[in-house]
């Protein structure tokens, strides 16, 4: 096998942005917007990769100096993989990877986890390595704590499963929601901003360790948002859904995570007539989510009115696979 082209989809969170961190289930949806890596043995000792859309081009390293310092951001996740694969299954050649993006990375659609998924898939079969979905996700977790330090690792399960998943960090629950076919009614605006998630996530971690009571119930209140909702999905009762959105917003306000824009645009959606909005992912910026019913046409012009981009993606994608 000469080379081995993968791609994994991105991802947007649905209900239990932040708790999930903390051991609480969430609700995430994988993104028709793909990642592609290409991986080819080189027949020397140096790692080469071309990520023109990461804006990276003829990055190389030495296999020996794999994840030591100053690697660039675009490439950390991919390299710090590569070393953990290396140390289990040592080669003497190195590798030249090439990736290629169907979504800017600005968009907060999880560009990270679906290159890191879509280079470990390729990488895995390149050398005919055999893993299950669950030893997959273990290798590309392992490169996000050995890079990030936290994070639950749900946009990694997003890339591997696709479809909607009811999740529990790390990989403990998997629940796929929906059959292969299910449709769901969500418009997505943009809000200009781009999110600073480890950031916000390492405040929340500090709101918790000052006021871990009133941070607890809140996370508390969102875990029985997700169970709740992972019911309403299944049985597509979108008006239920909207209101346990809009309930686990004001949840996410009181954690201080949510921002003016996303704020106007939920707004805007709701006055619209969505059953319900709230913001997707760390917060502050990136994109919000809204039920689309009952007039899709009507929330979206909405949403640009108060100057959202609304974004046509398609939701429910499938997971990681091997394209050639
Ligand atoms: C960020 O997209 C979602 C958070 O829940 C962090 C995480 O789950 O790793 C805020």
């Amino acid at each position: 096998m000469k080379e081995v082209t993968a791609s994994a989809p991105g991802k947007l969170m649905l209900f239990g942005d932040h708790a999930v961190v903390y051991g609480h289930p969430c609700i995430v949806t994988a993104v028709d917007q793909r990642i592609t890596a290409t991986v080819r043995k080189n027949g020397v000792d140096i790692f080469h990769l071309d990520a023109p859309d990461m804006g990276l081009s003829a990055y190389s390293r030495t296999l020996a100096d794999l994840g030591k310092k100053g690697t660039p951001k675009a490439v950390c996740f991919i390299e710090h993989l590569y070393k953990r694969f290396l140390e289990k299954h040592p080669q003497q050649e190195g590798i030249v990877v090439t990736t290629r993006s169907d979504f800017s990375s600005q968009f907060g659609f999880g560009s990270s986890s679906a290159v890191t998924v879509a280079f470990a898939k390729a990488l895995t079969t390149l050398y005919g390595v055999e893993l299950t979905n669950h030893e997959l996700f273990t290798l590309c977790y392992q490169a996000v704590i050995d890079v990030q330090g936290i994070g639950s690792g749900f946009d990694i399960a997003a890339a591997i499963w696709g479809g909607t998943l009811y999740y529990v960090a790390p990989a403990k629950t998997v629940n796929p929601l929906g059959g292969e076919r299910f449709e769901l009614p969500l418009a997505v605006g943009y809000t200009g901003i781009k999110a600073d998630t480890p950031t916000l996530v390492r405040m929340v971690e500090t709101q918790y360790q000052a006021e871990p009571e009133r941070v607890g119930s809140i996370f508390a209140d969102i875990h029985q948002i997700v169970d709740d909702a992972q019911q309403a999905i299944v049985a597509q009762d979108w008006q239920k859904v909207g209101q346990l959105m809009t309930k686990n917003q004001e949840l996410l306000q009181q954690l201080n995570v949510s921002g003016v824009q996303l704020d106007e645009l939920i707004q805007a959606s709701v006055d619209s007539g969505s059953y319900g909005a709230k913001l997707s992912g760390a917060g502050g910026g990136d994109c919000m989510i809204a039920v689309a019913e009952p007039d899709r046409q009507k929330i979206e012009s909405a949403l640009e009115a108060a100057g959202g981009q609304v974004m046509h993606v398609k939701l429910h994608a499938e997971g990681v696979r091997i394209e050639s």
